[in-house]
């Protein structure tokens, strides 16, 4: 078990880069498991949620080698359509293996995630998708079980906004015989990435980006090659961290346009940017932040995603704000946490009250999932003092090195390995 010791207060400067989006490297790759071909998604991160989509991969059968970022994938043996506990309960994107596999071959088995760390995630609208486009569900010792002869085009309708279901119909509709219409369609760019791979395999989609989806489906798909657009999240957790810290740094970040929202919320809290071709410059020298409220909502509102870390930098601002997570009401394990830093802040349902304090004093916290270890490690940078962050094993599973890039900023943060829990 590691932890991270942050020794905190150091300003942070220089250059650092933003790696591969883990959530959309996350769809692309079950995506390969719809052509039996050999598939390339360069750019892909080197964290834990890449490592255990490839062994779920591998145990249907598919060949995969990752080397410098380039993950390939070979899904021309499939051998297995059962995606068991073990991996799914590992992490949740594993249901995305559930449309690619009903839609090839007729059946899939998988197992249900269960609950997560902040509360219910259901799947019920990725199995109501399924069952849209003809495959019959059944429930059985927590397994999925799906069955279907050739799925049909079908009208599909989303009541909640869901990146997941959104994926998961996209892809078993690109197999399925006639048109699908997808509606409250998720516009995340991590939809626009898989519907750019699905094109490239030779899928007729529309609507892309916009809150109706339309796919053709087609009876094969081929193999496809993509580059993989950077995290935007690790992007907002780089600026938070410049942002808490005082400092001026510079991003190297493609898709600035995918945090629009993000950044007027920066703005608005006083840090001001440059943006040149591919660098951000993020500028919050002798900054006092101003207080900003935020409600998450689907793109292109705050992603909810950012809202562990909004509040971390929140708690040193200048007045209260409240945060609002409108997509998950109980993500808030961090807050208490938080807390033991010296934050004040207090949960009132899906809402964090912040009052902002002077400062924060380091301590022992530790992380329950990816996000919440994330806004603790921007809370240590900022603390006076030394912070321990244990269970760091939750930020392995999105974050790439965190800690080297930190230090590469100045931070004075260490990896250790230690038997406490
Ligand atoms: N929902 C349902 N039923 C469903 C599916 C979703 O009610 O069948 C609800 C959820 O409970 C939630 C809302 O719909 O209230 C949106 O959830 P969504 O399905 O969009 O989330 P997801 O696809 O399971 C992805 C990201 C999450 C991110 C959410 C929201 C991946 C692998 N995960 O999850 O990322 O928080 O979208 O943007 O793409 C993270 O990276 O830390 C993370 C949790």
């Amino acid at each position: 078990m590691d932890k991270f010791v942050i020794h905190g207060g150091k300003k942070l400067s220089g250059r650092v880069s933003v790696s591969g989006a883990k959530n959309s490297a996350l769809v692309l790759m079950p995506a390969t498991l719809l052509n039996g071909g050999l598939n390339e998604i360069e750019n892909t991160p080197e964290v834990n949620d890449i490592y255990t989509m490839i062994k779920l991969l591998n145990q249907l059968g598919v060949e995969s080698t990752f080397k410098n970022h380039k993950l390939v994938l070979d899904s021309s043996k499939i051998t297995s359509q059962i995606a068991p506990y073990e991996h799914v309960k590992k992490m949740r994107a594993s249901v995305y293996v559930l449309g690619p596999l009903i839609a090839r071959f007729g059946f899939a088995k998988v197992s249900m995630p269960g609950g997560c760390a902040w509360g219910p995630r259901p799947i019920n609208l990725h199995l109501e998708a399924m069952k849209k486009l003809g495959a019959e569900i059944k429930l059985e010792e927590g397994y999925i079980i799906a069955n279907s002869k050739k799925l049909h085009g079908a009208k599909i309708h989303f009541d909640v906004s869901s990146v997941g279901a959104t994926g998961n119909a996209m892809m078993a509709a690109s197999l399925a015989k006639g048109t699908t219409l997808i509606t409250n369609a998720s516009m995340e760019p991590e939809i626009l990435l898989l519907a750019e791979s699905l094109k490239l395999m030779g899928a007729i989609i529309s609507g892309v980006g916009t809150t109706t989806i339309e796919i053709e489906g087609v009876d094969n798909l081929e193999h496809f090659k993509i580059n993989n657009i950077s995290d935007r999240i690790e992007a907002g957790t780089l600026i938070t961290a410049a942002a808490i810290t005082k400092s001026k740094i510079e991003l190297e970040y493609r898709e600035q346009s995918n945090i629009q929202s993000e950044l007027i919320k920066f703005e608005q809290s006083g840090v001001s940017f440059v943006s040149k071709n591919n660098l951000l410059e993020v500028n919050a020298v002798n900054l006092i932040p101003k207080s900003q409220d935020v409600t998450t909502s689907v793109f292109p509102g705050f992603p909810t995603d950012m809202q562990a870390q909004w509040i971390a930098y929140m708690s040193l601002a200048d007045g209260t704000s409240t945060v609002t997570d409108s997509i998950y009401h109980d993500r808030f394990s961090h807050v208490p946490e938080l807390n033991r830093l010296g934050a004040n802040i207090e949960v009132i349902n899906n809402s964090a009250v912040v009052k902002g304090v002077k400062e924060l004093r380091g301590a022992k916290v530790m992380s329950t999932d990816l996000r919440a270890s994330a806004s603790l490690v921007l809370g240590g940078l900022a603390a006076v003092g030394t912070t321990e962050v244990l269970r760091i094993y939750h930020l392995d599973r999105g974050y790439q090195r965190i800690e080297e890039k930190l230090r590469s900023l100045g931070a004075d943060i260490e990896r250790i390995t230690t038997s406490e829990y």
